[in-house]
């Protein structure tokens, strides 16, 4: 298969249009059978649901190139039995997990010719969703609805790519207690729109969301969750009902105490303990792991021990171990590698 004449290295985190997506359909209560289709736009309803009420939900994984050749998706299982979440809390028909699964590995394999090489620092992110289509006026579900995949080849998430990350203590909150901070609904990026531009104009390139209850507990990013190193080398991570379940992040506990033989904390975190971690690190399947150097709460600053040149030292133990299982040089626990060809 011959590869696109793309310039790997130097991709963004961006949208290039590929050449096959997979659709389908739901309609009188069941799924069709969906398809490969050519053409990248959408033609719905002028009231569809996911228009009127933002009836829709996505998941986010990506197509790898192993070092002998294969091309391989992470624990997509994970990502099919989380849509399911966000689709149950959202009132949207599940698209059945194996069906996910499959439909990923077609339209990965359909795309071949964009999955970036390896070595190439380069990954083909594949975006899975699903909306209400239907005209909806009155405030419900949707009865139909479409599942979609697209695929496009992508570089680092942040500029700079390994470089540490400044971030800001949010005066917005991301979900409410009982809310929808815990599924993968668009709307919880809708309405982060405002805070992360208003960062980005700051000059920061993220923001800390504390628990809106009693802004006292860390939670999470606009796009991944945290990870704390203590100066004892202990991994510390947020837990709380209203952060994302990250596929990254509990790869990432696995990886802390199985591989590199770490202790493991996944607890409630109070904001007042950061400045007292060694290292910082946003992690998700965009970010892989992202070292943040400093956190700003208003006129005080955190700056990490880990400082602003590189990542801390067990973050990068971290990072090559979880990307080395990732693109195969690294033996990976059963079940995690999904082999498409
Ligand atoms: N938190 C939020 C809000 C996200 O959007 C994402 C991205 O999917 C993550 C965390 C990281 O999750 P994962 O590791 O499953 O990609
Ligand atoms: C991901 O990491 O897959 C995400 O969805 C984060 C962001 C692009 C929304």
């Amino acid at each position: 298969m011959e590869k696109k004449n793309i310039d790997w290295a130097n991709l963004g985190f961006g949208y290039m249009e590929t050449d096959k997506r997979f659709v389908a359909n739901y309609k009188d209560g069941a799924w069709d059978e969906g398809a490969l289709i050519s053409d990248p736009t959408v033609t719905i309803s002028e009231c569809a649901g996911v228009l009127q009420y933002a009836q829709t939900c996505f998941e986010g994984l990506k197509a790898y190139t192993t070092e002998d050749g294969h091309i391989v998706t992470f624990r997509p299982d994970l990502n099919a039995a989380r849509l399911k979440s966000s689709c149950e809390r959202l009132e949207m028909p599940v698209f059945p997990e194996e069906r996910f699964i499959q439909a990923v590995s077609d339209t990965v394999a359909a795309n071949e010719a964009y999955v970036p090489p390896y070595g190439s620092g380069a990954t083909l992110y594949i975006r899975p969703y699903m909306f209400g289509s239907n005209a909806v006026i009155g405030v419900s579900p949707a009865d139909e609805y479409q599942f979609r995949v697209f695929t496009t080849p992508v570089g680092p998430y942040f500029k700079g790519g390994a470089k540490p990350l400044t971030i800001r203590v949010s005066d917005f909150d991301r979900a409410a207690p009982h809310g929808t901070g815990h599924i993968k609904a668009g709307l919880n990026y809708a309405m982060s729109l405002y805070a992360i531009v208003d960062a980005h104009k700051k000059g920061f390139d993220e923001n800390m969301y504390l628990d809106p209850a009693t802004r006292t507990k860390v939670e999470e990013t606009g796009g991944a969750n945290f990870l704390f190193v203590t100066k004892d080398n202990k991994v510390v991570t947020p837990k709380s009902g209203s952060i994302l379940p990250s596929i990254t992040r509990r790869s990432l506990i696995t990886v802390a105490r199985d591989y590199l033989g770490l202790e493991v904390e996944e607890r409630e975190v109070l904001f007042e303990e950061v400045k007292d971690f060694a290292e910082c690190g946003l992690c998700g399947t965009a970010a892989v792991i992202s070292p943040v150097g400093k956190i700003v709460d208003h006129d005080k600053e955190i700056c990490l021990p880990s400082g602003m040149t590189e990542m801390g030292p067990i973050t990068k133990k971290l990072y090559d171990t979880l990307t080395g299982i990732q693109m195969g040089r690294i033996e990976a626990p059963e079940g995690w590698i999904h082999v498409i060809r």
